[in-house]
């Protein structure tokens, strides 16, 4: 842990595998404290021996982001968790998210649009609702989007489902912004680049440790007047 570095509470969805896990790893490494959500705890190895490394400072819990059913159940477990009475969350990280790759013009199947908005816009929309009151005043929502997403930089039909769902998120994002703004919480929406993960397949640009230790950077200078914005994983804004 860096001196200069006081722990906080944080909370990352999606934590099993890809950029979710990379973000545990870091996290713990710098001292903070660390709630890391699943959809199947039971089979996140890699984060269940994590948890063995890290007694006391690493909870696993169940969430499945597209079920609302599933975030009231992680607000209940939340206070068993977070150290102290009235323990609040500094960082949450909304970082789940689905791609359905192959879809083509004139073939896009409604179930394929409907995961991908509930998994990356309405659920990780109405888990910062949700999760509101227990985050602590000048907190920081961190939502993975994409470039993907980016309306200005569509250049072909691709990958239809995952980028009207980051456009939406994009949307939430800002909205959150508005509605956090009283308490000074700070909403950003970053592409963390293209990165190898299960999502982003071995020929991606950059390794998960790389877009993790540039994306804590980019949170961890992050003011009230960035909040609502569109930011790459090295600071640099995108256009919406
Ligand atoms: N990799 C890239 O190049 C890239 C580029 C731009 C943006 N992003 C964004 O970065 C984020 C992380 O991507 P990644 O590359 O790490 O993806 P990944 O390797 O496919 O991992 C996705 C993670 O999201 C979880 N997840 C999916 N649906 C979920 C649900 N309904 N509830 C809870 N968890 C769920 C998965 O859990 P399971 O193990 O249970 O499936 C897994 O932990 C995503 O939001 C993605 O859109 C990635």
């Amino acid at each position: 842990m860096s001196p200069a570095h006081r722990p906080r509470r944080v909370l990352v969805t999606g934590a099993s595998r890809g950029i979710g896990l990379e973000f545990v790893r870091q996290l713990l490494a710098r001292g903070d404290h660390v709630i890391a959500t699943a959809r199947h705890p039971g089979r996140a190895q890699a984060l269940n021996h994590l948890a063995g490394e890290h007694p006391g400072r690493l909870h696993v819990l169940p969430l499945d982001v597209a079920d609302p059913k599933s975030h009231a159940e992680l607000v209940r477990e939340l206070p068993l968790v977070l150290d102290g009475d009235g323990a609040r969350l500094n960082l949450l990280i909304n970082n789940a998210g689905v791609l359905h790759s192959g879809e083509r013009f004139g073939h896009v199947p409604l179930a394929q649009m409907d995961d991908s908005l509930r998994t990356n816009v309405t659920g990780p929309f109405l888990l910062t609702q949700t999760l509101a009151e227990h985050l602590a005043d000048g907190a920081v929502v961190a939502n993975l989007s994409s470039i993907l997403g980016s309306i200005a930089r569509v250049d072909g039909f691709h990958t239809p489902s995952y980028a009207i769902s980051k456009a939406a998120q994009n949307m939430a994002t800002v909205l959150l912004a508005q509605g956090l703004s009283e308490r000074g919480i700070v909403v950003l929406a970053l592409h963390p680049g293209w990165v190898q993960t299960d999502m982003g397949g071995d020929g991606a640009q950059i390794a998960a440790e790389q877009s993790v230790a540039g994306l804590l950077k980019v949170i961890g200078n992050a003011t009230q007047a960035d909040s609502g914005h569109y930011i790459d994983w090295q600071g640099a804004p995108l256009p919406w």
